[in-house]
């Protein structure tokens, strides 16, 4: 009996397979939106783990299904089909409130387009997330992260007063204040020339490492990192490459 459930954790090529391990696990994930064309499958059959801790670029041709699939990580798209376990929870079965704690207290978002509040200074803007959350000391933890990535001189400066490299070393700070499990990051150098990109690439890999967040990374821009542990390409809403 006691053999037989060792056997089970360790699956039968001897890797764990406990569940916990896998901070990520997607099974036959299906997308199929409706259009005026009528349905269109966006995402056919994904299946995909990812264990705690690792960092993972994602790229594909426009249109394959990134954003979608990342938005379905991130509990902003509900799947038509499969299952998907993020952090322990099982998406499909929280609630809308489940939902919005889930995006809250577990994953970081990065854009393209930075997405700050315009009237809010750097400081501001990262503390936002733990202010919302009722935390004390957003403020000082906002500013010592701030100074961590290179902006301790830019605290109170608006983002229209910011260079993109800084509005994105300033989104990164903001996506890890609340030490998510999982950063979601949407071509985040999309907007930036080759030399911020590689920096800002590099920043992102560091801070996700140091704080042991899983990072997913959206990105054309392949030549600029080695630093990611998988890269997986997208084609057409199906995974044609899974390379650790
Ligand atoms: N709301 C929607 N209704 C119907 N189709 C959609 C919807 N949103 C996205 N799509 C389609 O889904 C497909 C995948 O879109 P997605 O944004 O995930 O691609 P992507 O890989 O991120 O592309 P890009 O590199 O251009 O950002 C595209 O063909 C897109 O037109
Ligand atoms: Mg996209």
């Amino acid at each position: 009996m006691k053999g037989d459930h060792f056997l089970v954790e360790l699956g039968v090529d001897g890797a764990l397979k406990n569940s916990e391990e896998n901070i990520i696990s997607l099974q036959n994930l299906w997308l199929v939106l409706e259009s005026q064309a009528g349905p269109v499958e966006i995402l056919r059959g994904i299946d995909f783990d990812v264990s705690k801790g690792e960092s993972v670029v994602v790229s594909g041709h426009s249109g394959a299904g990134k954003t979608s699939l990342m938005m379905v990580i991130g509990g902003m798209e509900k799947p038509t089909k499969g299952k998907v376990q993020v952090a322990g929870y099982e998406l499909n079965q929280l609630n809308e409130n489940g939902l919005a704690r889930y995006r809250r207290n577990n994953v970081g978002i990065i854009f393209q387009s930075f997405h700050l509040i315009p009237t809010m200074t750097a400081l501001e803007n990262v503390a936002i997330p733990l202010e919302l959350s009722g935390i004390a000391g957003a403020r000082s933890k906002a500013e010592a992260d701030l100074v961590a990535v290179d902006l301790g001189e830019r605290l109170n400066h608006y983002p229209s007063q910011l260079s993109g490299g800084e509005q994105q070393r300033v989104a990164i700070a903001r996506a890890l204040i609340s030490e998510p499990d999982v950063i979601l990051a949407d071509e985040p150098t999309g907007n930036l020339d080759q030399a911020n990109s590689q920096k800002i690439m590099e920043l992102l890999f560091e801070k996700c490492n140091e704080k042991n967040a899983t990072l997913i990374l959206i990105t054309h821009q392949t030549d600029l990192t080695q630093s990611y542990q998988r890269h997986v390409e997208l084609s057409d809403g199906r995974i044609v490459s899974n390379l650790v």
